[in-house]
């Protein structure tokens, strides 16, 4: 830090070497101890902190007036280092050998009783929300905003060195499909149109591809008006990149440069590359996720062949019909709790689980302890633990469904076990991975149609270009690779499509007619006709690998203004109330009162 009038040096800097030299300190008032009449402060500033003590005897004047300083009160302190007492020193505190013994002492600014204590952890998060700047304040969050913009500074620095131009691309923009709700703004200017917030750069990203830019990054907020999650924001910040003339594996290679020199700008560690990859089919067959946490085992069997002739029919009635028979073996946990129990059943209920219990099969002092373990053959039931690996102490799960069921339940099952099993408590591992080989498109039952399983503008495999021509669209594979660390998806990308009549035929598989085509694309379209290079990129979530940097748990903590889990600012009470003047300005008409009241008076139909 830069000394000026305010500071010679900052207070996690005075050391030994300043012993007996006079410095201008300022900060904060940590805490504020009365020893028998001298009175001791923990200095702090964002650096960190130093003792000052107010002496009667070295400035009696300056020493009265330190009996009003009260915690956070703003202050500004010349003084002179000196070796504290030998016996007092604290060798917790880089400054803990001295202390700086206060001449002068002016109050910038006195503070209020803050409504909580800044060195306890607290666990009413809306209240650190509505005090955010003090929730600031503490040591870890402080830490957590520098790290992340340590690592922002280093992507940059890592992106500009490999020829990539930093681009703003717009906010008020049209709605680009990411798969979530769009942020809708209303257009004054054009009466009843209506701006969307990106839900993330992608189309301007390719269009600047169109425009010969080669190479382009950007640190960009992105809008998403979907359900919140520890790791999801309404708005948040994704590094987006794009690229010409380039194919997956050097994306692959960039990026992993790119999160390697990310994680040694903020935590100092050098990550082995390259990273693994794996295919979205094995990652789901094996870990029920496309996003697995590698740090543990309990993987997913397939128990097709050990129960294709099975006396137990539910299990083989499922194969007959296509489905599949998985488990799990969460080993040394056959002294799951009934309320754990509970917790799992009711975990597979909600992922889909038309059962009320997930069959299972415990190993307790040599016995095979089941409802099921009768219904097997003795060939079945041999077959069943070596295939499982039972041992004493073990408990498989077991689910007969079909495919997607089954990778959704066990994956989610096989999470939850991690966790009561504390798997990955005090790991420090940090398991990267690709999947790559994505499904193209996905069959939605809800809208009854196929939706991308990226987006729209994802380049399906050249080898699968005619399956897509054939109507085969479920195994149509796309050029897409999302990469990610511990089961978190840190970022996800694809190479385009960048003719125009590919990208109309895919818009027509996911049933955007031509006339929306035109009204909603034709931008896109029409510039893939202008000579669009091949291009690809990806996006990373900055907020996550801030997160995942920085050790903790939800993204909110490496944000520094966050939403609740709401989507509100409760420090700012927004979103807000808008009156009928700014309204009528923008022609629009709140109808939320009638609609209630609508609601509240549709007849209630009697439970008999
Ligand atoms: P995607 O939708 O996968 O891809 O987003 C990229 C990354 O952004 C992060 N992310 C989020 N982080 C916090 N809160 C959210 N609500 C949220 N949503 C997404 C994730 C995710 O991996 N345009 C494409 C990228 C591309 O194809 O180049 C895109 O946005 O870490």
């Amino acid at each position: 830090m830069i000394p000026n009038a305010y500071r010679s040096l900052h207070c996690n800097a005075v050391r030994p070497e300043h012993i007996g030299q006079t410095v201008t300190l300022c900060g904060w008032v940590n805490s504020a101890r009365d020893h028998g009449g001298v009175i001791f402060i923990d200095l702090r500033d964002r650096e960190g902190l130093t003792q000052v003590v107010f002496r009667p005897e070295e400035n009696a004047d300056v020493a009265a007036q330190s009996h009003v300083l009260r915690d956070e009160d703003v202050v500004q302190i010349i003084g002179k280092v000196s070796a504290r007492l030998s016996g007092t020193e604290n060798s917790k505190l880089p400054t803990g050998e001295v202390e700086v013994v206060a001449l002068e002492l002016k109050v910038l600014n006195k503070s209020d009783v803050l409504p909580f204590h800044l060195d306890r952890e607290l666990s009413n998060e809306d209240m650190r929300m509505k005090y955010r700047y003090l929730d600031l304040r503490r040591e870890r969050m402080n830490k957590n905003i520098r790290t992340r913009h340590k690592i922002t500074n280093a992507a940059r620095n890592y992106l500009d060195g490999n020829g990539f131009v930093e681009v703003e691309t717009p906010i008020l923009s049209n709605p680009t499909p990411e798969g979530a709700r769009d942020f809708l703004v209303p257009a004054r200017l054009s009466p009843s149109k209506f701006f969307a917030l990106p839900q993330a750069p992608q189309q301007y990203k390719q269009l600047l591809m169109v425009a010969g830019l080669e190479r382009y990054f950007q640190i960009a907020r992105c809008f998403r008006d979907e359900d919140l999650r520890a790791d999801r924001q309404p708005e948040f910040t994704q590094i987006d990149i794009e690229a010409s003339f380039i194919e997956q594996n050097d994306i692959v290679n960039l990026v992993e440069g790119l999160l390697a020199s990310m994680f040694k700008a903020g935590q100092g560690v050098d990550i082995p590359l390259p990273f693994p990859r794996m295919t979205y089919q094995e990652a789901m067959d094996r870990y029920g996720s496309d996003k697995p946490d590698t740090r543990y085992g309990v993987e997913i069997v397939d128990m097709a062949d050990v129960f294709a002739e099975s006396g137990f029919k539910i299990f083989r009635s499922t194969l007959e019909n296509g489905g599949v028979v998985r488990a799990i073996n969460a080993k040394g946990f056959a002294g799951i709790t009934t309320g754990q129990m509970i917790r799992l059943n009711e975990l597979a209920i909600q992922a889909g689980m038309k059962v009320k219990q997930l069959a299972f099969i415990k190993i307790e002092n040599g016995e095979y302890k089941s409802p099921l373990w009768k219904f097997f053959g003795e060939v079945e039931q041999k077959a069943l633990v070596e295939k499982m690996n039972g041992e004493e102490g073990d408990i498989i799960f077991f689910y007969a469904g079909t495919w997607e069921d089954a990778c959704n339940i066990l994956g989610k099952v096989r999470l939850e076990i991690a966790n009561m099993m504390n798997l990955t408590k005090d790991s420090t591992a940090l398991n990267f991975l690709w999947v790559v080989d994505f499904p193209l498109l996905a069959f939605s039952p809800e809208d009854q149609s196929w939706v991308a399983v990226h987006h729209p503008f994802t380049r399906p495999k050249s080898e699968d270009v005619a399956l897509l021509e054939a109507g085969e669209y479920g195994k149509v594979r796309a050029e897409a690779y999302d990469v990610v660390l511990n089961g978190y998806e840190l970022g996800g990308g694809s190479i385009r499509i960048h003719e125009s009549d590919l990208q109309a035929k895919m818009f027509s598989v996911l049933g955007v007619t031509p006339e929306e085509q035109e009204l909603k694309f034709s931008h896109i379209l029409e510039a893939f006709k202008f000579g669009a290079p091949p291009h690809g990129g990806l996006a990373l979530g900055l907020d996550r690998i801030a997160m995942l940097v920085c050790g903790e748990d939800s993204i909110r903590e490496v944000i520094a203004f966050p939403k609740n889990n709401k989507a509100c600012d409760l420090m700012t009470d927004s979103p807000t109330n808008v009156d009928f003047k700014s309204l009528r300005e923008l022609y629009i008409q709140s109808t939320w009162k009638e609609k209630k009241l609508e609601a509240a008076t549709v007849p209630v139909t009697p439970i008999v």
